[in-house]
This record gives structure tokens, sequence and C-alpha cells, in this order.
């Protein structure tokens, strides 16, 4: 919950001007937690909106005027990679970034690129190997962001979820399905704790402590009808039969299945452990219950 997390958080060093490219579910949270700390936030989106005060687009090559990037001192680009693999930040706003007084910049990319992990941890020691193309594209947006000559730091992010968008909506949609495969897991993180997570990061930055890249997950990761049936409990909601892998995987999207065939545990002991950062929602339980009461706000 945004008032507890700015209780936990410091506020970014005094002059600092965040901004965020692509200020959809994780941007606005962070936007949101950064601007009640007191800093100035500029937010992206590929549309006029409430809640973006500029318009970037890199499809459509709709730039922000230049007096947006002024005095930019942190920023954040939360913009998937490119169909073909390009980031499209780097690519239209790469020149313009190097000119910026940048002091901090994070990159949020995913967990998929550490491959099917056969559901072992996975440390950010690890050699990130991806099998699903959309994996090895994010790969490469990350291997430009670490060329780009800029100070970034990578956050590899497992399942978001948080507030309107959680298993609570799935099973409010009627869309629980109980998929049973044996020993699968998926890490998650609450959206509150990637924001979180940045503000601890960019104040440790500030005093020299900045590995490149960060996994930034909750500490259990969980079989999903583990977590169906605890925001089906706290909906007071029926969940239908279980179903095994074998037969669901006869309906499912090329998507959907690419997501089940891998399996990994996420850890999140740099950050948690190395770089002190304390956990808002250490598990789907606590953070699914977050999501629950803000329905009822
Ligand atoms: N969702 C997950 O579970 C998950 C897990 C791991 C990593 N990630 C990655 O983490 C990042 C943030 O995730 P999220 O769930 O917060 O994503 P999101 O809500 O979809 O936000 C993505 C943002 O990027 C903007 N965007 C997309 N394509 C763009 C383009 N071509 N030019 C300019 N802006 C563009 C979107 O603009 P609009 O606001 O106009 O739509 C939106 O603001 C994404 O890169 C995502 O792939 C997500």
């Amino acid at each position: 919950m945004l008032k507890e997390l700015v209780k936990r958080c410091s506020p970014l060093p005094s002059g600092s001007r965040l901004l965020i490219l692509g200020g959809g579910f994780t941007g606005q949270h962070v936007a949101s937690l950064a601007r009640k700390l007191g800093t100035e936030v500029i937010c992206s989106r590929r549309k006029a909106s409430h809640n973006a005060n500029i318009v970037f687009d890199s499809k459509a090559t709709v730039l922000p005027p230049n007096e947006a990037f002024e005095g930019i001192t942190h920023l954040l680009s939360c913009i998937p990679p490119t169909n073909s693999g390009e980031d499209p930040v780097i690519k239209i706003l790469g020149n313009q970034m190097i000119k910026m007084p940048l002091q901090w910049v994070g990159y949020l990319s995913t967990t998929g690129v550490y491959g099917n992990c056969k559901g072992e941890w996975v440390t950010e020691a690890d050699p990130a190997k991806p099998t699903q193309p959309r994996s090895q594209r994010r790969l490469a947006c990350e291997q430009a962001w670490q060329e780009s000559g800029l100070p970034v730091q990578i956050l590899r992010l497992p399942g978001i979820y948080g507030p309107g968008r959680s298993a609570l909506e799935t099973i409010n949609k009627g869309e629980g399905k109980m998929i049973e495969k044996e020993n699968q897991v998926f890490s998650r993180i609450h959206v509150d704790d990637i924001a979180g997570a940045i503000m601890h990061l960019i104040n440790l930055a500030e005093n020299g402590k900045k590995p490149l890249i960060i996994n930034v997950a909750d500490n259990i990761p969980s079989a999903n009808t583990e977590v169906l049936k605890y925001a089906a409990n706290l909906l007071g909601k029926q969940l239908p039969p279980i179903i095994k892998f074998e037969i669901a995987a006869k309906d499912m999207s090329p998507m959907a299945l690419s997501f089940w065939q891998e399996n990994r545990r996420i850890s999140n002991k740099l950050l948690c452990e190395n770089l002190g950062y304390q956990l808002i929602h250490p598990d789907y339980r606590s953070g699914l219950k977050d999501c629950w009461l803000q329905y009822k706000i």
C-alpha cells in the first residue's frame, strides 16, 4: 500500500528529476511513490492520458519535447523489446540520454532470460540461457543497455502482480484454472516491492553500491494452484476441479504453454540479504491480502 511504502522509503536526493518511460502498471506505481516522496517525476505513455505528462511511442515515432529531458538525473525504462529484439528506448532516445546528467538508469527486464532451470534456485551469478524467443530478445536489450555507456542497473523481474492485476481478478473473471504439474513453481513480485526496491537501489547507488543485475522477487516461489486457492478463499469463491497439466496443455495457447515449459526459483538474496532491502510482501499471501484489502477501500 502506498502509505506503508512511503513510510519505509527514503526520498531521492534533493533536486532529482525522474523520467519514467512506459508509465504502465509498474511505471505508475514507481511514479506515485517517487512523487509522494517529493521527487519531480515525468512519465510517458503512448497516448496522452491523465497519468502521463509526456507522450512517447517508438513505433509511431511520437517523441517527447526536448524540454522533458532537461535536468533528468534518474531514468527508468519499463518498455518491452520490439518484435525484432531491439530496445526502443536505446534506439530512439540513445543519443539524447547520453547528454542528460544521469546518475542512475534502471531497466526492467525479466527472469525469463535465465531459461529453464528445472525448478532450481537461480541467482544473478547464474548464466542467462534464454530458450524462448521473447527472452532472447530481452537479453539482447539488456546487452544494449549495458553497452550504452549509461549508469545502468538491470532489474530482472518474475510475474508482476498488484492491486487490479492479481489472482483475485483471475478468480473473479472465472478464469482460474487449477492446473497441476509436478514440482512446477512460479516466482512472483508485488508491484509495491518493485517500487520500494527501486528507491532502495537508487539510494544505495548514491553511496557507490550498484551491482549491475538484480533479481527482484519475493521469498516463496509457489505453485499456481496454491495461489489461486488462497485468492478464492479471500473472495469466498469456489474453484474448478484440479486438471492435470498434460490434459490442460492440449487447449493452451503457445504463449501460455511457453510459461509452463520453464521452471525456476528466483533467489532474492543479493537484494534482500546483501543489499538490505526488506520486502513489504515476502510471499503471495501477504501480497494478495493487500490486493484484497484495496478492493474494500
Ligand atoms: N507483467 C509481468 O508479469 C512482467 C514480468 C517481468 C517483466 N516484465 C516487464 O517489465 C516491464 C514493466 O511491466 P508492466 O507489467 O508494468 O508493463 P505494462 O503495464 O505493459 O507497461 C509497459 C509500458 O511500456 C509502454 N510501451 C510499450 N510499447 C511501447 C513503445 N513501442 N513505445 C513507447 N512506449 C511503449 C506502454 O505504454 P502504454 O502505457 O501507452 O500502454 C506502458 O506504459 C515491461 O518491460 C515488461 O515486459 C513484466
